[in-house]
């Protein structure tokens, strides 16, 4: 009985593999943002939430629109220029035009919602990206130290069997 399900799995991987299912992230080191934020510098007075406002409700965490930015940027808070880069935007009427780094391929479910709900921290797979001036950690980065393509599944399906939750290829799989 296990022999054949570990046959069928093995099955199940190849098919997976021929459809070309592959991490599809962009890695921080080749990426310049329009606008050097830095997490750790807002995140004395500003939770994960408030600016990932939709990241307990829908699949996609959001960021924040440049009028959020503005409601403190538009006053000098910083010595820092950089802020200046967002009055610009406003001026112009354009969204703050950031590079997306976490993606995991099309072909993969994953929405924030049950995960936060069941508890889990933001820091859990991303790291401590509140702590940090330059980029992000943890899942979907390739390069620098985050996980992809086999090992990121590897890493959703340790949790996923340690609380329980469904490892059905179905799941995670389209
Ligand atoms: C809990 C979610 C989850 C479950 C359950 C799951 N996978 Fe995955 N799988 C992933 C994620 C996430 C990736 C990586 C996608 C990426 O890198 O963008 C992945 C990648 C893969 C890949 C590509 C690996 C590579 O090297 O790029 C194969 C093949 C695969 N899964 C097969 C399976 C099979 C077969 C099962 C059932 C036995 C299964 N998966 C169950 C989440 C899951
Ligand atoms: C002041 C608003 C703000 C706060 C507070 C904030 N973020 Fe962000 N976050 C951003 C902006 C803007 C970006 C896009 C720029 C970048 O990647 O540095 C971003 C990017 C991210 C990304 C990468 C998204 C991607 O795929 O490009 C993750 C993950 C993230 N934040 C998680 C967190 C977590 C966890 C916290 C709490 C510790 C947090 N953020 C607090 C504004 C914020
Ligand atoms: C609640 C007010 C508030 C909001 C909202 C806010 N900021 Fe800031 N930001 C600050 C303050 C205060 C500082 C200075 C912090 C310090 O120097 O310790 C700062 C610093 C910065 C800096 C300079 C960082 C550095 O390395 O010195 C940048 C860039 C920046 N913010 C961009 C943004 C962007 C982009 C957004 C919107 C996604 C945003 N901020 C939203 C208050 C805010
Ligand atoms: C169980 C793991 C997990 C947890 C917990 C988690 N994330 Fe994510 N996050 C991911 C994955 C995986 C992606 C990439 C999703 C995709 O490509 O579809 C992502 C993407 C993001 C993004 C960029 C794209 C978007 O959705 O807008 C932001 C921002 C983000 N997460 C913020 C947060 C914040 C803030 C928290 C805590 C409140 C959090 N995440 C908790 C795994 C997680
Ligand atoms: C730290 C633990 C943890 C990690 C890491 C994690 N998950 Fe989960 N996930 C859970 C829990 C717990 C649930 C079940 C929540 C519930 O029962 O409502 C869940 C539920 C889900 C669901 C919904 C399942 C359903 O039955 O509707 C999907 C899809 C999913 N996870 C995909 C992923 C993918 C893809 C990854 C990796 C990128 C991942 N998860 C990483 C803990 C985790």
């Amino acid at each position: 009985m296990k022999e054949w399900l570990i046959f069928v799995a093995g099955l199940a991987v190849l098919g997976l593999a021929a459809l070309g299912l592959t991490a599809n992230v962009e890695n921080r080191a080749t990426v310049t943002q329009p606008i050097a934020f830095n997490h750790q510098k807002h995140s004395p007075f500003l939770t994960c939430t408030s600016c990932h406002t939709t990241v307990a409700t829908s699949a996609r965490a959001g960021i924040p629109g440049k009028d959020f930015c503005f409601s403190c940027h538009q006053n000098k808070v910083t010595d820092n220029p950089e802020p200046e880069k967002i009055r610009n935007y406003v001026e112009k009427r354009q969204e703050i035009p950031w590079v997306r780094l976490f993606r995991l391929n099309d072909d993969i479910v994953y929405t924030h919602e049950p995960h936060i709900s069941a508890g889990i921290q933001c820091q859990s797979c991303h790291g401590d990206i509140g702590s940090s001036a330059a980029g992000v950690t943890g899942f979907g980065r390739k390069g620098s130290g985050g996980q992809y393509g086999r090992d990121l599944m590897d890493a959703c399906l340790k949790c996923h069997e340690q609380r329980k939750a469904s490892t059905d290829c179905y799941t995670c799989h389209q």
